[in-house]
């Protein structure tokens, strides 16, 4: 087991490099498995245990995997002979769920053991099970698993209920390979989207639309590998952003494209920080007092659920009240719990966050409940009076590559220890 200690107090100062988005390369990576011919050589992945964990999977169905080296992997689907993704991995991840889409769109059939993730809200896969069965997919679940098979998948009009980043990039894998077109309404729109599209269509995918409210796909006969670069991480970007804010640092966050952040941006300009932007660079200093805002989640453009946790951190010793209303997660306020340990001012309603400023944190040994609360609680601890000790690191290691040492660099007092048991 291993544990983050924090001394709190340094101004962070300097320049980050953002790697390449989590929530993107955890798609793409299925999506390889679709290449029937040649390599796909990608880049910019981000060196994460979400990453291990597909790689991992990727290996069990057959695929021969390169290490060119940490950020950069050559995968070789010709020879995968194997639909059914078992492995605990499958069930340890979220994204294992594009395994569904991605051999569905090939090989016309998928057994994957249901997916786990972050204890962030009942997480259902309805819509994405929607869109298969227009495609003309049977789908059952049974035994922990889902189930999916067609003689033939042909294109159809899906409307989604909800807004949903995970069905829309899993119903456009699987139309890539459909007969004819495939028109997708009511779309995710965030930057990893239209990522993933762009993968497919350096595939020999032929998808239109993404990053609009519809995407269009028109089915192709068989993919094949190319070479990819992985978009930059919007939500590893925002919160060094906040973290930058939050110790009234002065960071270059770089390798970034600031379009993705304008909401971030937005917000903390609001508060009162600055925010320059650069071409691949936005520059966060916060030499002033801050001021409270409100915050709504919503889905891309909107301000990133994602995001939400690390920005209550920040908020937490703003003078005022501020509100952040979560509206895509009904269980993303867990944190709150242990930010109030370090002396934070919250109550939590429903999904809205009452946050009055306190005047300081205060060292603690607290909990990362789930991914983004753990970096909630990285940027609790560089803010605090004396010591912090993160437990459960575990959870911020499936999403922020190397994240002590990229806070070190900016001057920040942070370690990773071992310890015997939590
Ligand atoms: C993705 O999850 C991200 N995960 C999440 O990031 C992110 O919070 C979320 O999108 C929203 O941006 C990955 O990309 C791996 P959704 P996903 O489908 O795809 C409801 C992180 O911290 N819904 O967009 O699972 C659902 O309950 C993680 O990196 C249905 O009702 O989210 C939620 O309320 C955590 N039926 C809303 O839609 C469905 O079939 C949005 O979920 C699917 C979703």
């Amino acid at each position: 087991m291993e544990r983050l200690v924090i001394n709190g107090g340094n101004l962070l100062k300097g320049s980050v490099d953002i790697n390449g988005a989590k929530n993107a390369a955890v798609a793409i990576l299925p999506a390889a498995i679709m290449a029937s011919e040649g390599k796909c050589t990608i880049d910019n992945i981000p060196d994460i245990e979400d990453v291990h964990c597909l790689e991992r999977i990727l290996r069990d169905l057959g695929c021969d995997i390169i290490k060119i080296d940490n950020n950069t992997l050559e995968i070789d689907s010709t020879n995968v002979n194997k639909f059914d993704a078992n492995t605990d991995d499958v069930r340890r991840m979220r994204a294992s769920y594009y395994f569904i889409g991605a051999l569905l769109s090939r090989f016309k059939e998928a057994r994957v053991l249901l997916p786990g993730g972050c204890p962030i809200g009942v997480r259902p896969i309805d819509q994405h099970i929607k869109g298969f069965e227009a495609l003309g997919a049977d789908v059952i679940i049974e035994h922990g698993a889902v189930k999916v098979k067609a003689d033939k998948l042909v294109g159809a009009n899906v409307f989604f209920d909800v807004v949903s980043v995970g069905a829309t990039i899993n119903v456009m894998i699987a139309a890539t390979l459909a007969e004819g077109v495939t028109v997708l309404e009511n779309v995710a729109k965030e930057p990893h989207v239209v990522d993933v599209a762009n993968f497919l269509n350096s595939m020999g995918a032929n998808i239109k639309g993404a990053g609009t409210d519809v995407i269009r796909v028109t089915g192709v006969e068989s993919l094949k590998g190319c070479a990819y670069s992985v978009v930059p991480d919007q939500i590893e970007a925002g919160t060094f952003m906040i973290a930058a804010a939050a110790t009234g640092g002065d960071v270059y966050v770089r390798n970034v494209i600031p379009k993705h952040l304008e909401s971030i941006s937005a917000k903390l300009i609001e508060m009162g920080a600055t925010v320059e932007e650069g071409d691949d660079c936005v520059r966060v200093t916060a030499d002033k007092p801050l001021k409270a805002v409100n915050i709504k989640t919503t889905p891309y453009p909107g301000f990133p659920t994602d995001v939400q946790q690390p920005m209550s951190t920040l908020l937490s010793i703003v003078p005022g009240r501020s509100l952040i209303t979560e509206s895509i997660w009904e269980n993303r306020h867990k944190h709150i719990d242990e930010l109030k340990k370090m002396g934070a001012n919250i109550k939590v309603e429903g999904r809205v966050a009452i946050i009055d400023g306190a005047e300081k944190l205060t060292g603690a040994i607290v909990k990362a409940t789930d991914l983004r609360a753990g970096a909630a609680m990285v940027i609790a601890g560089l803010i605090a009076e004396g010591t912090t000790e993160i437990t459960s690191i575990e959870h911020i290691d499936r999403g922020y590559p190397h994240i002590e040492n990229k806070f070190r660099a900016l001057g920040a007092d942070i370690k990773r220890i071992k310890v015997d048991e939590e």
